[in-house]
């Protein structure tokens, strides 16, 4: 067993930085390369292009957020002007995407918005933000397996005319509504989520082998994605009935709709119908960005990282808005978006195929396999990004030696990665993607909101550090993209507050009850 120093910590140690000359030296206690089943090299060579960058970020943004979130922000919240969402939550995703590009090219390692604040920040920061991690990779993989879930039934009931039994893929907060593939079965108590789990065992039985072949698996998937929106909108488009997108806002006398978990929702509230309904949609939208920060990982397997890593993160940014407001046009088009809250509830892209499209069924079967391939992608990169986080914070000190142990064999820290299976199986088979969709959503937008504040604190406490890219306008860049993620936290409403206030609360008692006197750094002073 690893033993850690325990020490009394002095009050300025909150703040105590890691070197930044020692992370550039190599003595950056990061996961090693044969954890990274998404490398092509056993070793970390500089051998990723403008355009693998790209595809990284495509690879790791394209998932659940549109092919599910969309329905649940139009059907609930936005309507049809769910397209203004998405571009409200692109501009303070590019906003802080600039503020990542700063980072990541200031400090061109492998690591995450965590090794950066713990480099310029200190250590109390940093243990904010990677706490605040958990909810982005962990719940976020929760929330897509979620969604594979409910695709793989599509899938099944396509091929086999079979659907697993309602209580088996659904969580105990949801009763069936009797709908869509479900007819005759109304009124059903969820129980629990097999598939996601499931879904869930394998990949993390991936990442612990480590395999390499991912690399090449993750570049056929994302050309598969791209290839299956591109197609869905191509052939859609004519299919586009104009009536679906007046009005283009949800009027507040829209009346109610009722949900899976039996609540009625209200479109008079005033976050369902209107520009604060759009905005609350944005919030929700948001999630289908998650993911472009996952290019900042990969900061120390780039040839350019200094020019490199602004273009990827922005060219991913800005090729996924188009697709994704072009996508949220067609689908919104195709179906009346009350029918997103109802029957098109679950796997809603096949279900606006199947039911406006007709003679377009192998469509909406080519889109299901293409889904569940893409969701796994995306629930590989999570999972691997969370483990990889906690291994950092592990050499750290911050969190448990058990987060850093690897497998004798396959070098990969197997027992944390079988840690967080279990955890995020916890959201995954017993609450709605709802909850932990929003969950993911509002504990992103706070790590953002944290590193736009960061880059504009650092321009005036180290004006001096090198950095080869800097924020453009960043007096009006920083506080706006802080400013539009807070809007979006706002407009996630009192239940997502109170979740974040009471993870971050469970955080700073572990910080203080362990972290602090763990803490390696501290013990090196
Ligand atoms: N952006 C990722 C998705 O939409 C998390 O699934």
């Amino acid at each position: 067993m690893e033993t850690t120093k325990v020490h009394t910590p002095a009050k300025n140690q909150l703040w105590a930085k890691k070197s930044l000359e020692k992370l550039m030296a190599g003595d950056n206690d990061g996961p090693p390369d044969s954890m990274n089943p998404i490398s092509q090299e056993g070793t970390l060579k500089r051998t990723l292009n403008v355009t693998n960058l790209i595809a990284l970020g495509i690879g790791a943004i394209i998932g659940a957020g549109l092919f599910v979130r969309t329905a649940a922000a139009a059907g609930g919240h936005a309507g049809p002007a769910v397209t203004i969402s998405f571009a409200i939550a692109a501009f303070a995703c590019a906003l802080a995407g600039l503020c990542y590009a700063e980072f990541a090219s200031m400090i061109p390692i492998a690591g995450s918005a965590y090794t950066y604040s713990y480099t310029t920040m200190g250590e109390f920061v940093a243990w904010i933000i990677g706490w605040d991690l958990v909810l982005e990779y962990a719940l976020g993989a929760a929330t897509v397996s979620i969604g594979w879930s409910q695709y793989l039934n599509a899938l099944l009931d396509d091929f086999l005319h079979f659907h697993i039994p309602y209580r088996w893929c659904h969580s105990p907060f949801q009763v069936s509504d009797g709908l869509g593939i479900y007819a005759g079965e109304a009124g059903v108590q969820g129980l629990v989520n097999l598939p996601a789990v499931f879904i869930l065992l394998m990949l993390s039985l991936l990442l612990i082998r480590g395999t390499q072949e991912s690399a090449a698996f993750n570049n056929v998937i994302v050309i598969v994605k791209v290839s299956i929106v591109l197609l869905i909108i191509a052939l859609a488009w004519k299919y586009i009935n104009p009536a679906n997108h007046t009005p283009f806002l949800i009027p507040a006398d829209a009346g109610t709709a009722k949900l899976s978990t039996g609540q009625i929702h209200n479109y008079s509230d005033p976050l369902n119908h209107g520009w604060l309904g759009v905005l609350r949609g944005a919030g929700i939208v948001f999630f289908a960005f998650i993911g472009f920060d996952a290019v900042s990982t990969a900061a120390q397997e780039a040839k350019n990282p200094q020019r490199d890593m602004p273009i990827g993160i922005l060219v991913s940014l800005a090729i996924c808005t188009v697709l994704y407001i072009l996508f949220s046009y067609v689908l919104t088009g195709l179906a009346p978006y009350k029918e997103f809250m109802g029957q098109g509830g679950e796997a809603s892209v096949v279900y606006a195929i199947n039911t406006y499209m007709p003679g377009y069924e192998w469509l909406a079967s080519l889109v299901t396999v293409a889904i569940l391939a893409g969701f796994s992608s995306v629930i590989l990169v999570m999972l691997l990004g969370q483990t990889r986080v906690f291994y950092t914070m592990s050499k750290d000190g911050l969190v448990p030696s058990v987060f850093s142990r690897l497998h004798p064999k396959f070098k990969t820290p197997f027992r944390s990665q079988w840690l967080f299976f279990a955890f995020v199986s916890i959201f995954a088979a017993f609450v709605p993607d709802s909850i932990v969709g929003d969950m993911t959503s509002i504990g992103t937008l706070f790590a953002f909101v944290l590193v736009c504040i960061g880059i504009m604190i650092l321009r005036k406490t180290d004006p001096n550090i090198v950095r080869p890219f800097k924020t453009p306008l960043y007096l009006i860049v920083c506080p706006l993209g802080a400013a539009i993620c807070l809007a979006m936290i706002l407009s996630l409403g009192w239940e997502n507050w109170t979740r974040l206030i009471i993870w971050m609360a469970i955080g700073l008692a572990i910080y203080f009850g362990y972290g602090r006197y763990h803490s390696k750094i501290r013990s090196q002073e």
